[in-house]
């Protein structure tokens, strides 16, 4: 397959109106936030300081150095596997922010009211400074991995999607949710000092984008036909099943080919690796953080895309979902509520990768 470069036919509604008053609402406020917060990934970041000794971020945050097979591997190895992950992370988000870019230009075409317009408007700029940002940075690197075909996958969609609202949730609430969260943690995290200087500006940018989602899409979602609302919750639900890798097929598996570039024998790692991490109840799993747990489905919860025909789905991927106290707690694949969801769905022939199945789950 080839990954570096693909197009996507799509026709975007483009909606015109004689009408000029901003509601003075909630959307204009970030427009107008986001007018005075802008920066310049060129000036702003003194790009001399970079360091390439130093590693990207601080290991001890991630799960991976937490694991015996990775403590096994020699101090050289270690080191270049974490910045090989890192890279390959990076190299990802690199690619979400040219397809946010894309997405966004077409929701200022087909976003009907005036401040959605602006604020989609306004966060174009943002992602081509993002686009900026994390080019030059893998530039210092010089490194940077292809497309992930998950990724892709989705952003293939969203572009397709005739519909602003699946645009938006599939931008804005999803994949905005999960940069949000790996750019909150590498804020926390960041090391390397080019990093440091401006992840948690990229993160201030996000959150906006994350909050327009979020305040667009929960007024719009109540007022939508059964039939639409129906089709995307199933969608966000097979977006999350897909790119959390948590329903029988791991997610962004180019990763490993990614590793076996720096040198790690994977014939002999790869095998540790799943095993371990098949039960890694032993782990300590304490200042982990999931970024579906914690960010995309408490999301898709307040826009009211989580419905309780797919709350058994959820809990099969090791989330369990209380509705009514809108709350996720990430109890991972290895527990027994998780185990026992899957044990089911396997007795009643259910793929939990697809929403429509448990639907029809729920509905039997
Ligand atoms: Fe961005
Ligand atoms: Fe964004």
């Amino acid at each position: 397959m080839d990954l570096s470069k693909f197009s996507v036919h799509a026709v975007v509604p483009s909606e015109f109106r004689d009408l000029y008053e901003l509601e003075g609402d909630k959307l204009e406020a970030l427009y107008s936030k986001s007018k005075r917060h802008q920066w310049n990934a060129e000036t702003d970041v003194e790009w001399k300081e970079f360091d390439p000794t130093a590693d990207i971020r601080d290991r001890s945050t991630d799960f991976m150095f937490r694991l015996n097979c990775v403590h096994e591997l020699s101090e050289e190895q270690q080191t270049a596997l974490w910045r090989g992950m890192n890279i390959f992370l990076i190299s990802q988000i690199l690619h979400g922010e040219q397809a946010a870019l894309m997405t966004c230009g077409q929701l200022v075409n087909c976003v009907p009211d005036l401040d959605g317009k602006f604020a989609a408007a306004v966060q174009v700029m943002d992602e081509a400074r993002h686009v900026e940002v994390f080019a030059r940075y893998l530039d210092c690197q010089k490194a940077r991995f292809p497309i992930d075909p998950d990724l892709k996958w989705i952003v293939e969609s969203l572009l397709a999607e005739p519909e602003w609202e699946a645009k938006c949730v599939g931008m804005q609430i999803i994949l905005e949710s999960i940069a949000l969260s790996f750019f909150r943690l590498g804020e926390k995290s960041a090391v390397e000092p080019v990093f440091k200087q401006f992840i948690g500006r990229v993160h201030e940018d996000e959150a906006r984008h994350v909050a327009y989602g979020v305040l667009t899409l929960e007024d719009r979602i109540p007022e939508l036909p059964a039939e639409t609302r129906t089709r995307l919750e199933n969608w966000a639900y097979d977006a999350v099943a897909r790119l959390a890798g948590r329903a029988g097929r791991p997610a962004f598996q180019t990763q490993f080919d990614a590793l076996s570039t720096i040198g790690i024998d994977l014939e002999s790692f790869v095998p540790k690796l799943i095993a371990e991490t098949r039960d890694a109840s032993h782990i300590d799993a304490e200042g982990l953080e999931d970024p579906m747990a914690q960010t995309v489905i408490p999301n898709l919860i307040r826009v009211g895309l989580v419905p309780a025909r797919l709350v058994p789905g959820y809990l099969a991927q090791g989330f369990r979902v209380d509705l009514a106290a809108r709350r996720v707690d990430d109890i991972h694949s290895w527990h027994a509520e998780t185990r026992e969801m899957r044990a089911e769905f396997a007795r009643e022939g259910v793929d939990f990768s697809k929403a429509q199945e448990v639907s029809r789950f729920a509905t039997s």
